[in-house]
């Protein structure tokens, strides 16, 4: 059965978004609407709650993930917006999942030991069931291609190996496709502005590590200023940047945000220190950010907006679930109609 081409991706509402979320997914999601495959962007409200979430912070969360997407530019004409929790296939189908991947493939899964911590014992049943969730939403609308940053690799593939072991299991080759991870662009995996070595990312204790989305001018402009960095000037090539990894991730940000290569910043800023590198990239970066953060307030002021734009989503997103759902329960042998 050849599959349909489908774009499907998500991000948690929990804390604020981040460039990383950004330059890895989110405007990667918008580059996708032109490319001719059906959209669908998913606020993953039920994956937040994996952890604790106070509910009026997850509610205003979740429009403001909400309001992200449509200021970064996905246009709910061109794609399917909408919160998970809305569309109750994706926990259906989740709950067969949850039966089809084995506790070996979960206790692999490198997240899920760093969000649970030391104290395994205390974390929740959903933060370990997380991949298969993550797995039921991209396979709940048979989706072929999921733009992602490097961390999500892993589930991606974990994505892979159940509808692999549930087309096996019941003898329908084809029934779910094997995913595609879109992991690319020049800034595939943004990391902390102050040590190279983690990923930025919106739980860092220190808010100096991260751009935020909803940072102003001067935030943005301070946090680039005092990025950690090293003494040496930029190199000719990519490959001057091995073992840099500060300066690595400045110039994907530069690269990114530009919309140039790595190797285009280099040509021009080779031979250049950071003193003069930093404040070209905090220009580009208010630029570009800015405007997202004052389309986002706008956005907001009128919160029933959002909400309707969420519940027109859901309804073109169950339209494409609850088909596949029902074709799911008869070849897993569930007796059941709608
Ligand atoms: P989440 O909410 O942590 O992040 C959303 C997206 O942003 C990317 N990202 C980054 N990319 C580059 N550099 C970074 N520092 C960085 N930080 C975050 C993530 O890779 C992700 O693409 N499990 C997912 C949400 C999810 C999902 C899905 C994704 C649930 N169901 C189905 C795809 C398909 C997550 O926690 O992303």
């Amino acid at each position: 059965m050849p599959h349909t081409p489908r774009v499907f991706s998500g991000v948690q509402p929990s804390g604020s978004l981040t460039l990383g979320n950004y330059l890895g997914a989110i405007k990667r999601f918008v580059e996708l609407q032109g490319s001719g495959m059906e959209t669908i962007y998913c606020v993953v409200d039920l994956h937040a709650i994996t952890v604790w979430q106070d509910p009026k912070e997850l509610t205003a969360a979740t429009r403001g993930v909400a309001a992200a997407f449509l200021a970064c530019g996905i246009d709910p004409k061109k794609s399917i917006l909408f919160n998970q929790s809305q569309v109750p296939a994706h926990t259906q189908l989740a709950w067969i999942f949850n039966c089809v991947v084995r506790l070996g493939w979960l206790n692999r899964m490198t997240q899920f030991k760093d969000k649970a911590g030391k104290d395994r014992e205390a974390a929740s049943a959903g933060l370990y069931a997380y991949p298969a969730l993550m797995a039921a939403d991209i396979l709940v609308y048979r989706a072929t291609h999921v733009p992602v940053g490097e961390d999500q690799k892993q589930h991606l593939e974990l994505t892979r190996d159940i509808a692999a072991k549930f087309n096996n299991d019941f003898d329908a080759p084809d029934f779910f496709p094997l995913t595609e991870p879109l992991i690319g662009g020049p800034a595939p995996r943004v990391m902390s502005l102050r040590d190279g070595s983690k990923k930025m990312s919106k739980s860092d204790p220190s808010d100096m590590s991260r751009i935020n989305l909803t940072d102003d001018a001067d935030a943005i402009a301070q946090k680039i200023r005092k990025a950690r960095t090293d003494p040496e000037p930029l190199p000719e090539t990519p490959e001057g940047l091995e073992g840099r990894a500060e300066a690595r991730n400045l110039v994907g940000i530069y690269a990114a945000l530009s919309g140039l290569t790595a190797e285009q910043v280099l040509a021009e800023y080779a031979g250049q220190g950071f003193g003069a590198f930093k404040p070209k990239l905090a220009e580009l970066a208010v630029e570009k950010i800015t405007p997202i953060a004052d389309e986002m307030r706008r956005l907001l002021a009128d919160p029933g907006e959002i909400d309707r734009i969420l519940g027109d989503g859901a309804k073109r997103a169950e339209a494409i679930a609850v088909p596949i759902l029902e074709e799911t329960y008869r070849t897993v042998g569930l007796i059941g109609s709608r």
